[in-house]
């Protein structure tokens, strides 16, 4: 499904004069590469996962890959002069998307990735994420529920704090309401507070904070599109 009525938009970071500008735009099938290697670089609570991960897909392969791929009409990037650098991605409707996941892509990925042996607390961070491969985390009832979309917004270094990610954000928040969604989630690491502060500073409310295997907690949020600011 593709859908033309957003047309590329011109961004000028706020607290960038004389920045060159950064492109907003849809994304295409040619920034698969991109993305993944993004979600890399912003992986690790925000920071850079590539030391953690020997398997550099891993984590595009869950939170990246799978939009651009099946929902491509919900996925937008930034671009400067040297390239995609930044991010956001999801959906109107998470439980669709979850059973599109189960459909059409974790198949291909569980026939690739064997999943893990051993001790859980022995399993490295490739074998986490494979684990999640075989055993997807579905987000929790109570938070779709209230907020049945949600996205991911990841930007590398270079475009972080020069407002791109809530331009990128309020792009995406109109696209999906003129769409007919009515509410959006994210989740968060417990131990990135930044991004918690960029997303409350945005409007979204705490719903939920749970506690995954061998993480150090995911915190819920979910915003309305009735408290739009
Ligand atoms: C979190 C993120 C989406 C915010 O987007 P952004 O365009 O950087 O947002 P802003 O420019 O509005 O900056 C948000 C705040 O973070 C601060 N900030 C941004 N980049 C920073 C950096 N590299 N170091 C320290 N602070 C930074 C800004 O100063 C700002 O604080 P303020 O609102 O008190 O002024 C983006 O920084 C990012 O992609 N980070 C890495 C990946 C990540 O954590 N994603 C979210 C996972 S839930």
């Amino acid at each position: 499904m593709s859908d033309s009525r957003a047309g590329p938009v011109s961004v000028e970071p706020s607290r960038s004069p004389g920045d060159a500008g950064v492109l907003l735009r849809r994304a295409t099938a040619g920034d698969i590469d991109a993305l993944y290697a993004i979600s890399l670089a912003t992986g690790d609570r925000g920071g850079d996962a590539a030391r953690l991960y020997r398997d550099p897909r891993m984590l595009g392969h869950i939170y990246a890959a799978p939009y651009l791929t099946l929902a491509p009409e919900d996925c937008l990037v930034a671009e400067d002069g040297d390239g995609v650098a930044g991010y956001i991605v999801g959906t109107r409707d998470s439980r669709d998307f979850e059973a599109r996941l189960e459909r059409d892509w974790w198949p291909a990925l569980r026939r690739r990735y064997p999943p893990p042996e051993g001790e859980p607390q022995q399993w490295d961070a490739d074998q986490r994420r494979c684990y999640m491969i075989h055993r997807p985390r579905c987000a929790p009832e109570e938070v779709v529920r209230g907020y049945p979309g949600h996205v991911h917004i990841n930007l590398l270094p270079r475009l972080q704090g020069r407002r791109i990610g809530p331009a990128l954000l309020n792009l995406w928040l109109s696209d999906a309401q003129a769409r007919g969604c009515r509410a959006v989630h994210i989740a968060t690491s417990a131990t990135n507070p930044r991004a918690l502060r960029f997303w409350t500073a945005r409007g979204f409310v705490e719903v939920l904070q749970t506690s995954d295997h061998g993480s150090s907690g995911t915190i819920w949020c979910g915003r309305s599109f009735a408290n739009r600011g």
